[in-house]
């Protein structure tokens, strides 16, 4: 491929999370090159720089610069969560295509705002969910295709982290979109409702707790994770949610960073339909459940490729990359984030006013 026909990216943010997006934009190989890196924090630019071997021309402190100079053909915006609406706005302004961490924004009002202006200027603007590339998932949609659920009745979802709260970035507090609900129970919301065709949420229920998050003793025991800073931690510790649906599904949620269960970390959901059921889990093989022969059966793949990280952000980020080049599908356009924000929004005022909230 020519130089010319190369997809120019930019890297907005270098902290945690573009460690696995600069490999997955190599991984795709020739057709795509980094072109810019942005970071305001030096230290950060400087370790970047040293890890992936960026050159010192292709480092920038502030994404409005990058943009009028670089003129990227899209930007990945890997920034916390409040500076994911501001930077897509300017990217967008600019003519380019928009890769955007998930969750989408910090509200509907944003997300609207996001998606609108990406349609208006004819660009892409992708959220970056990943579990729709894991195998598991797409053996639970093979699945509901097939019939195999019946009517989808109930699921069952946790995403809890024994003891997790993250010790950097902006995860412990609420203004720039921290939290557990915010920040993970936002996959399995969007897993949980893809597998079910995204039906409408009708009405939410919700109760967010508190304290554990300010307490230091839960920071002193034996644990892998580090320290977090609990005097200002002002963000849900354990959140408990349920959404009912236009079709008559309900889902039921937990999320944490910290509580008191068994392991270190449950990321699954127990799906039941009136003809057949299914446990998906993020690290395992999925099981099915149904009657067959006269029997109730359980099911297992015998085999299912690579379901790791760099396999699915590879996939996400390639078909953005893609969707941007040749026209090919966006999986997870901007829509599907503003369809989970919209959930995000309605459980954030139902544990507010400790009201149902009607959609
Ligand atoms: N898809 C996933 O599995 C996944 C996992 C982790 C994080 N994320 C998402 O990725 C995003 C980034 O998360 P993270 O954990 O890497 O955060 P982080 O705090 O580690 O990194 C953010 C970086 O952005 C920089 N930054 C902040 N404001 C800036 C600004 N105005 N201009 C330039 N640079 C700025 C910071 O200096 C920092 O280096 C979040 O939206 C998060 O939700 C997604």
């Amino acid at each position: 491929m020519s130089e010319q026909k190369k997809f120019k990216v930019a890297i907005i943010g270098c902290g945690m999370i573009y460690n696995e997006h600069i490999p997955a934009l190599r991984e795709i190989g020739d057709k795509v090159e980094i072109v810019a890196a942005v970071d305001h924090d030096p230290a950060a630019l400087k370790k970047a720089q040293a890890k992936f071997g960026l050159a010192e021309e292709i480092l920038f402190s502030d994404w409005k610069t990058m943009l009028a100079e670089v003129k990227p053909d899209g930007v990945d915006i890997c920034l916390p969560n409040h500076e994911h609406f501001p930077c897509a706005m300017d990217a967008i302004a600019a003519g380019c295509h928009v890769y955007c961490e998930k969750p989408l924004a910090l509200n509907v009002a944003e997300a609207e705002q996001m998606v609108a202006a990406a349609n208006a200027a004819n660009v892409k603007l992708a959220v970056g969910f990943q579990q729709e590339y894991n195998p598991g998932t797409e053996l639970l949609i093979n699945a509901r295709n097939e019939g195999f659920f019946g009517d989808l009745r109930f699921i069952h979802g946790s995403l809890i982290r024994r003891r997790g709260v993250p010790g950097y970035g902006i995860y412990c507090y609420r203004e720039p979109g921290g939290g557990p609900i915010m920040d993970i129970a936002v996959h399995l919301l969007d897993i949980m409702t893809y597998v079910c065709d995204r039906p409408q949420p009708k009405r939410i229920t919700a109760s967010f707790f508190y304290g554990e998050g300010n307490d230091p003793a839960n920071g002193k025991v034996f644990t892998g994770s580090g320290e977090w800073d609990y005097e200002n931690y002002n963000v849900e510790d354990l959140a408990a949610v349920q959404i009912t649906f236009d079709t008559g599904l309900v889902i039921q949620m937990e999320t944490s960073y910290i509580n008191q269960c068994k392991d270190d970390l449950v990321y699954d959901f127990k799906l039941t339909g009136s003809k057949g059921g299914a446990w998906w889990q993020v690290y395992k093989a999925p099981e099915f459940y149904t009657d067959k022969f006269g029997a109730m059966m359980n099911m297992t793949p015998v085999y299912l490729p690579s379901q790791g990280r760099p396999d699915m952000f590879r996939k996400k980020l390639e078909n953005w990359v893609n969707a941007c080049t040749t026209g090919t599908e966006l999986l997870l356009p901007g829509e599907v984030g503003l369809y989970v924000q919209r959930m995000l929004d309605g459980i954030m005022l139902a544990a507010k006013t400790g009201k149902e909230v009607l959609l």
